[in-house]
């Protein structure tokens, strides 16, 4: 009796482990973590990696992805193109791990707008910089590129009825006021825009306006308003940036256009700045896209159901509240701690002069508390480049801080030091891809450009 009931145990457990699903739970080498995944200790044969089959599930929502990894072969399903983008990289992660874990993995954003502004105006990094950065992004599945193509220290976009605003404005940056003239062509802009589509990202131009406004008053002198602003109430004003908004929107085919609005102040400027607001956004939107304001233009009545605003001012609280509240549709890249120019650790030399005392470290961007608002469509990082001047400068003030940027955009449920584990594989793919990001586990290893 006893030989029969041990010999039953062995069948029994012979069966258990070719037939039941492994017990042990393996942890998802993923970032951002995906919303659910089951993975066995079964491993994926690797050489089947082309294998894979690919399903139209129109019952998923948009961008989110099924993904079943059998012993040799794989199927993915989605509703839509994003979606089988978004499980192809989720596939490159997993697969660059020494072992590749069979299992079930079903994903969706938490947000559909999930962000990174670069500032070309102060200083300008080029093509190519910028193809990097999009092939990163898309990695991390994040679906919006802000370009902030005009500044005070320059304008950095080719309008052909303005030939003037490239050859004037676009001279000069942050650094040197006399540097030769940078700038996108319009074949340039639709090589990046394409370059960004592939990878499922939107690119939105930002040509900021009423202020920071230089670059464009030393081109059209006569529609200044001091040196910063222009002039709202010159007619030919309008003239101008209707021309500029029909060729942007000609240029770039996505949804939206931001328009800036930020950091006008002074006399009697509350009420010009509505009255700019009300009719450069009424352009825009007769242009056939959907205008972004800084939360600054928050007082200037725009409409709630055509306008987003971006709230970044940290320390205006009661702004995001007054646009939550009043319905508007809400990006949320709070200064503090969203912005990639500040310092992100105590050791770090160079960062935003007049706030060196914030410290905008990983661990704070993943867990800056969001709001579970309905209207915040999504987060976005920032970066401000007046003082980025190099390649590695950039590199080092974006990663890693964007993938923990990325992770929260992305994924529903956050856990810090478990997202620490995950972007060691990151890392060494960033050192694979030569990024020069900075390393919080040794300082030494890649020295703070400061420039
Ligand atoms: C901003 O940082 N001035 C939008």
């Amino acid at each position: 009796m006893r030989i029969i009931a041990s010999t039953l145990s062995v069948i029994l457990s012979l069966w258990a482990c070719t037939c039941l699903p492994a017990q042990v739970p393996v942890s998802v080498p993923v970032i951002p973590a995906p919303q659910e995944a089951h993975l066995t200790d079964k491993s994926f044969n690797k050489k089947y990696l082309d294998r894979i089959q690919y399903d139209r599930d129109l019952t998923l929502p948009a961008e989110a992805y099924v993904l079943e990894i059998k012993k040799n072969r794989i199927v993915v399903r989605s509703s839509d193109e994003a979606g089988r983008f978004y499980a192809q990289q989720t596939l490159a992660q997993l697969s660059s791990a020494d072992v590749m874990h069979c299992g079930v993995i079903k994903d969706a954003p938490r947000y559909a707008w999930r962000g990174f502004m670069l500032d070309e105006a102060r200083h300008f990094h080029g093509k190519e910089k910028v193809k990097e950065l999009l092939d990163l992004m898309a990695r991390y599945k994040l679906n919006r590129f802000h370009w902030h193509l005009s500044d005070d220290q320059g304008w950095r976009v080719e309008i052909k009825a303005f030939p003037e605003l490239t050859q004037i404005g676009a001279v000069g940056d942050y650094t040197d006021a006399n540097a030769a003239a940078k700038f996108y062509t319009q074949d340039d802009i639709r090589e990046i825009v394409a370059y960004a589509a592939e990878r499922h990202i939107e690119v939105i131009p930002e040509i900021d306006m009423p202020g920071h406004a230089s670059a464009f008053n030393r081109t059209f002198p006569d529609l200044a308003f001091g040196s910063r602003t222009v002039n709202p109430e010159n007619e030919k004003l309008y003239e101008v940036l209707n021309q500029v908004i029909k060729e942007l929107a000609d240029i770039f085919p996505g949804r939206y256009l931001h328009i800036g609005g930020d950091e006008v102040s002074g006399e009697g400027w509350k009420e010009r700045q509505k009255g700019f607001e009300l009719r450069h956004s009424a352009a825009v939107r007769a242009a056939g896209k959907t205008p972004i304001v800084w939360d600054d233009a928050i007082d200037s009545d725009l409409d709630p159901e055509t306008t987003i605003i971006h709230w970044w001012r940290a320390d205006h609280p009661e702004s995001l509240e007054k646009a939550l509240a009043s319905g508007y549709q809400t990006i949320v890249s709070p200064w503090d701690p969203f912005y990639l120019d500040y310092i992100q650790d105590a050791r770090c030399k160079e960062g935003h002069l007049a706030w060196k005392q914030y410290v905008n470290g990983l661990d704070e961007i993943y867990n800056y508390p969001l709001s579970a608002d309905e209207h915040i469509i999504g987060v976005q990082a920032n970066l401000w480049t007046e003082r980025v001047v190099t390649s590695d400068r950039l590199d080092y003030m974006v990663f890693p801080r964007l993938i923990a940027l990325a992770e929260k955009a992305w994924s529903s449920s956050l856990d810090y030091n478990d997202f620490l584990q995950r972007l060691e594989g990151e890392l060494r793919y960033l050192d694979f891809r030569q990024v020069y990001y900075f390393d919080f586990r040794d300082f030494s290893r890649h020295p703070e450009p400061l420039k």
